[in-house]
């Protein structure tokens, strides 16, 4: 089961892996320019309400901290305790709520956010369809929805035997997001929750003799594969040793697809919108 739909039941060595591999990516150039694209659409210079919902440890939310203006209103919000203290620690801040969420019906009131964010979550719920729905239900007329999320149906990490690699990759990232084609159904799936899609954008983060962004993919990982069972435990040092030696060596390879969404409410006047 994917590890990030109950990430309190994980073990600590779980946890830990993914809690610097989120932190990890959030500093990376790519990464960050993925997500300042869509901030760009969320004005600067009137108050906002602003719920980035899975937030995680917060890597989106800090952002959205240094970009709202100070009489905005911010939530990160998350089914997590474990990923919420950890959140809490990362930032000093009084200005972002950090609040725990059941999953499924959000305890927030019909129309009470400007901007609702998704950022890397709609990979990981069980039904998306009705989270985009309930995620809608909070959004105001006029309002924004963000979806951003990897297409993992694209992720792949270079290993010399062809089908290895992609027998390998789909063990891989099956074991950590339960929707590896949910950009692919996107669209669809908008419709299905009464949006509006607006707009979107892809990208692509590749990585081509040394790693770094895909490097901290490696190391989670390292620790992922045996906390998680994901591969025979040979298996699993082989294609680790592969991967980081490879990196030493300059012959890495590993690269994914990324998209954003935009979508809004029917009928509402739109508020800033670019991506
Ligand atoms: C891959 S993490 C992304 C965290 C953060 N948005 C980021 O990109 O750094 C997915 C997050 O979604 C949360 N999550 C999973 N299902 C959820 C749900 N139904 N409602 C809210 N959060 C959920 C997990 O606890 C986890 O924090």
């Amino acid at each position: 089961m994917d590890p990030y739909q109950s990430p309190d039941s994980q073990s600590d060595e779980a946890i830990g892996a993914m809690t610097t591999r989120l932190e990890d990516r959030g500093t990376n150039e790519d990464f960050q320019e993925m997500i300042s694209d869509y901030l760009f659409g969320i004005p600067q210079d009137e108050a906002v309400s602003v719920l980035d919902l899975g937030c995680g440890t917060g890597v989106v939310t800090r952002r959205l901290e240094e970009h709202l203006s100070q009489d905005s209103r911010l939530v990160g919000a998350d089914i997590s305790e474990r990923f919420l203290k950890a959140a809490a620690e990362f930032s000093e801040s009084d200005f972002i709520r950090w609040e725990r969420v059941p999953e499924g019906r959000l305890p927030y009131e019909d129309e009470s956010y400007d901007f609702v964010i998704l950022h890397t979550v709609m990979s990981h719920v069980p039904d998306p369809v009705a989270t985009l729905a309930e995620a809608g239900r909070v959004l105001k007329r006029g309002g924004r929805l963000i979806v951003f999320d990897a297409d993992y149906a694209s992720t792949t990490y270079g290993y010399p035997d062809f089908e290895k690699m992609r027998e390998i990759d789909h063990k891989l990232l099956a074991a950590v997001a339960a929707n590896l084609d949910v950009c692919r159904q996107m669209p669809r799936y908008l419709v299905a929750a009464g949006l509006v899609m607006e707009g979107h954008e892809g990208y692509l983060i590749s990585e081509a003799g040394e790693g770094d962004f895909w490097l901290s993919s490696v190391q989670g990982f390292a620790k992922l594969i045996p906390a998680l069972g994901i591969l025979p435990p040979k298996e699993g040092e082989a294609w680790v040793n592969h991967m980081l030696r490879s990196h030493d060596e300059g012959t890495f390879f590993a690269a994914s697809s990324y998209y954003t969404f935009v979508a809004s409410k029917a009928g509402g006047d739109l508020r800033q919108a670019e991506i």
